[in-house]
């Protein structure tokens, strides 16, 4: 029997052909809403290629991507060494989900994950971030015998059940509810409300992100030690949710390494991906594991069919070779510096610039209520039809006239994040400097910026 049954699909060819049709495509056939917002805000440029940081569009114009599908390119866009990979594993013919066998290359992945995070010894895959964050609530429950989980105000775990239960934000939880009983909710960087809620010896786990993502929140220098001494005080499992931070990002493999903590799970997944093959991550200590799989009966007790799959894994190998061979952990930390401070002496000159803050290559810049009178009742404006508007004035023109694609940090958030791949270098981060001056002078007179949001009010108006 031949392998090769000689049809083809060239999936090149039929982007090609029909790219075009995307917005269509999505308008009659997936989500609508996503259609109107890219549109109204004039993101429908119609992408064709991405490499590294970069993006291009049909026109060919290049844009700088800061934004990294949410976190997911680290090592930028279709980064060869994983590309690589992921093709000698097609060629190979190995032998995938067999299920009744272990997987080499997870066992080879977890290795080398864990040598990473020399304080914890076992490893279980999932495919996202939010499933490795309903496998932490699974195993914490499990291994403590208790159902409450604590989490954070303002936190965000993904949106499958039991993370939306642990999410801080009203907007994604409304219309879904009931969600999952026992959990509780505390305030970021509040220890004594933190001991307060697990005082009751009720709670399995602490679940944190040790910069939250939305708005990004630095913690308090002492919280995440703080966080460790009440957890192990009260054995409530302390969860590090390190699926943005984590790989690097902050410019350490972890973010709990800034403050020299040692969580009892931490949960990876996106750049682990190495931007190919969706993958997720619970790196935990050796006993809350076996509290799971105690048993030979309970072997599969939890587990999912597509998990440890050899294409998530050889990417996850790869990707820890090119952050350790390109040195780019280092690159994120010494670019992250240099972006912080740069974009820290424009404060001087615009009074709408009020915070610029961050670890590595996750960086917020904050935009508040201007004291000048002539700013006072533009702002004003924007405020009073839709909170956080402001932001959209400096990531519209951002794309439209400097090529670069940024992200309000949250929901009516006065943030802008910046989350670029961990590869730009320095000639990107002059762009970047150059174009947050630009755009922000702009902000600071009564010009062109503030009609485009007078046409966001009337937009906001009618939605
Ligand atoms: C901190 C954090 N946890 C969990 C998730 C959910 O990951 P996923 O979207 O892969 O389910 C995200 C996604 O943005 C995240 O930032």
């Amino acid at each position: 029997m031949t392998m090769n049954s000689g049809s083809s699909t060239d999936i090149a060819a039929l982007f090609e052909a029909h790219e075009a049709d995307r917005f269509d495509l999505h308008r009659r056939r997936l989500n609508e809403q996503m259609v109107r917002v890219l549109k109204t805000i004039g993101y429908d440029v119609g992408f064709c290629k991405g490499r590294g940081q970069y993006l291009y569009d049909r026109a060919g114009h290049r844009y700088l991507d800061l934004l990294s599908g949410f976190g997911v390119f680290a090592l930028g866009r279709n980064h060869a060494t994983v590309g690589a990979a992921l093709k000698s594993v097609i060629e190979a013919d190995l032998p995938n989900l067999v299920q009744m066998d272990v997987s080499t290359l997870a066992g080879l992945l977890a290795d080398r994950l864990l040598a990473h995070v020399p304080h914890l010894d076992k490893v279980f895959f999932a495919n996202s971030g939010a499933e490795s964050v309903e496998a932490a609530v699974k195993f914490a429950r499990a291994a403590t015998g208790r159902s409450g989980i604590a989490y954070c105000s303002h936190a965000f775990h993904g949106l499958t059940y039991g993370a939306l239960s642990l999410n801080g934000d009203d907007t994604f939880r409304r219309g879904f509810e009931p969600l999952l009983p026992d959990c509780v909710c505390v305030p970021f960087n509040d220890l004594a409300a933190l001991d307060r809620a697990l005082s009751s010896r009720r709670v399995a786990a602490f679940v944190v992100e040790p910069i939250q993502g939305k708005g990004v929140i630095l913690p308090d220098e002492d919280y995440l030690r703080g966080v460790q001494d009440i957890c192990r005080r009260h054995e409530t499992l302390f969860v590090a949710d390190e699926i943005q931070t984590g790989i690097g990002r902050t410019g350490k493999f972890l973010a709990c390494e800034h403050w020299g903590v040692e969580p009892d799970l931490v949960l990876l997944a996106k750049a682990l991906s190495g931007g190919h093959v969706p993958v997720g991550a619970v790196l935990m200590r050796k006993w809350v594991h076996d509290k799971v799989f105690n048993r030979m009966d309970r072997a599969v007790v939890h587990g999912s069919t597509f998990g440890k799959n050899d294409l998530a894994m050889a990417a996850g190998i790869a990707t820890l070779d090119v952050l350790k061979a390109e040195r780019v952990i280092e690159n994120a930390a010494q670019l992250g510096d240099r972006l912080i401070s740069e974009l820290s002496v424009l404060k001087e000159r615009y009074e709408l610039l009020k915070d610029v803050r961050g670890k590595g290559l996750m960086i917020g810049i904050e935009f508040g209520s201007p004291s000048s009178l002539k700013l006072k009742a533009s702002w004003n404006v924007l405020e009073t039809a839709s909170k956080g508007l402001f932001c959209q004035l400096i990531t519209i023109p951002l794309f439209k006239e400097h090529k670069i694609l940024t992200q309000v940090a949250a929901h009516a958030s006065h943030t802008i994040k910046l989350l670029p791949p961990l590869i730009i270098d320095a000639k990107d981060c002059e762009w970047i400097v150059r174009a947050f001056d630009d755009v922000i002078a702009d902000s600071h007179t009564t010009g062109a910026v503030w009609s485009l949001g007078k046409n966001l009010v009337e937009h906001a108006l009618r939605a």
